[in-house]
């Protein structure tokens, strides 16, 4: 009773962050991976004229990007519009979007590793601070949630190695048994530099950061706890969660659960392979969970989608706290109706 009292006029800010410290809420906040993109007429328009890394570079066009969403389809949670792959321009790593990332010169040596150079943030991406402090200041008279992000190190590496998007990342999981000595000195770098950068987002104004682990559920549990754990557990115990909660994504992950739990981070984001249900109750009081719809399911009707969202709801209060969100991010086939469908759901559950 105390507690529907208090959570009776809950701030969007407010509900997200207390639902990823897992303390009362009314009902789940909802955002989605990926919710400002192609889908979007308005995102598209928006992109005219300019490659995907001019948009992310420019201050104003990528602040309007982030805000789209929140007009258009009511997201409850603005994401900077940026790349997994920008900070990594600031290690000397020549790069294009082609959409996704290319690297000009894979990198396979020790010698390419060495190269790499861990910049400071602030001065090799400065852009991405003025996006989030322009998107902080016109989203706090809403109280609307600003989020940050960064790859995780193991993602990051997959491109870096294959050089290129890959169905199993071959080249990157040879390299693990065959160099293991290059791929720990490249995780390594890629570890200093997101949490440099991700400090860096949380002192520019963001109040929670997603870490994007999405390649990591290609490699088993013995392997992912040998070479993806440690890295999680490092940019955890280094990140100042005291002012910002962290929500760690692992795509394909369902088998790896109990090792994210173990990275420490406040919320889980799990893909929609995963019995939502089973997963936010064998989590428990240890995290809080985000999730899980198909994103292809917003292609259905909106009673449908409206059946799931409550369903989700209901699933994830067996947990510390749920953030309600897709497996993965919209696509460009997402029709806008599916995902208002899924937010005016979600709004709807207080009532
Ligand atoms: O969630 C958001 O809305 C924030 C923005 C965001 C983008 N990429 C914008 C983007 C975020 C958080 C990402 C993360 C990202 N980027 C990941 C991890 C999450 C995931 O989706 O698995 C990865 C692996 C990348 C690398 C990347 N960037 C790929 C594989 C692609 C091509 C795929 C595609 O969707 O076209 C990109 C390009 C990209 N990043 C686009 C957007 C909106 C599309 C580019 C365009 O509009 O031309």
């Amino acid at each position: 009773m105390g507690d529907s009292l208090a959570t009776a006029e809950l701030t969007r800010t407010e509900r997200f962050l207390r639902a990823c410290r897992g303390e009362p809420v009314d009902r789940p906040p909802v955002w989605l991976m990926r919710q400002a993109g192609r889908y979007l007429p308005e995102y598209r328009a928006a992109r005219e004229g300019v490659t995907f890394l001019q948009a992310c570079q420019d201050v104003e066009r990528a602040v309007e990007i982030s805000l789209q969403p929140l007009r258009l389809v009511g997201t409850e949670a603005v994401i900077l519009f940026s790349d997994i792959f920008v900070p990594v321009l600031g290690m000397g790593v020549d790069l294009d979007f082609r959409p996704g990332p290319v690297i000009a010169e894979p990198i396979r040596t020790r010698e390419q590793v060495e190269k790499l150079v861990v910049p400071d943030a602030r001065a090799a991406v400065p852009y991405v601070f003025e996006i989030l402090r322009r998107l902080r200041a016109a989203l706090e008279p809403e109280a609307v949630p600003l989020l940050g992000f960064a790859g995780a190190p193991f993602t990051l590496a997959a491109y870096l190695v294959e050089g290129r998007g890959s169905k199993d990342f071959g080249t990157l999981k040879r390299m693990l048994y065959r160099e293991p000595a290059v791929l720990r000195a490249l995780l390594e770098r890629l570890t200093e530099m997101t949490v440099d950068y991700l400090n860096a987002q949380i002192d520019a104004g963001a109040q929670a950061v997603q870490l994007f682990d999405t390649w990591a559920g290609l490699l088993g549990v013995a392997e992912y706890r040998e070479w993806v754990l440690p890295t999680h557990q490092a940019i955890v115990r280094r990140l100042r969660r005291d002012r910002a909660p962290l929500i760690l994504y692992v795509n394909g992950g369902a088998h790896v659960v109990d090792a994210m739990l173990e990275s420490g981070a406040d919320v889980l984001s799990l893909d929609w392979r995963v019995d939502f249900a089973a997963a936010a109750r064998h989590v428990g009081r240890r995290a809080a969970v985000q999730g899980n719809l198909d994103p292809c399911a917003l292609a259905a009707p909106p009673e449908r989608i409206a059946a799931w969202v409550r369903e989700l709801a209901e699933a994830g209060r067996a947990a510390r706290g749920h953030v309600l969100n897709l497996g993965h991010g919209c696509l460009p086939e997402t029709p806008a109706e599916g995902v208002r469908a899924f937010t005016a759901a979600a709004r709807k559950l207080a009532q």
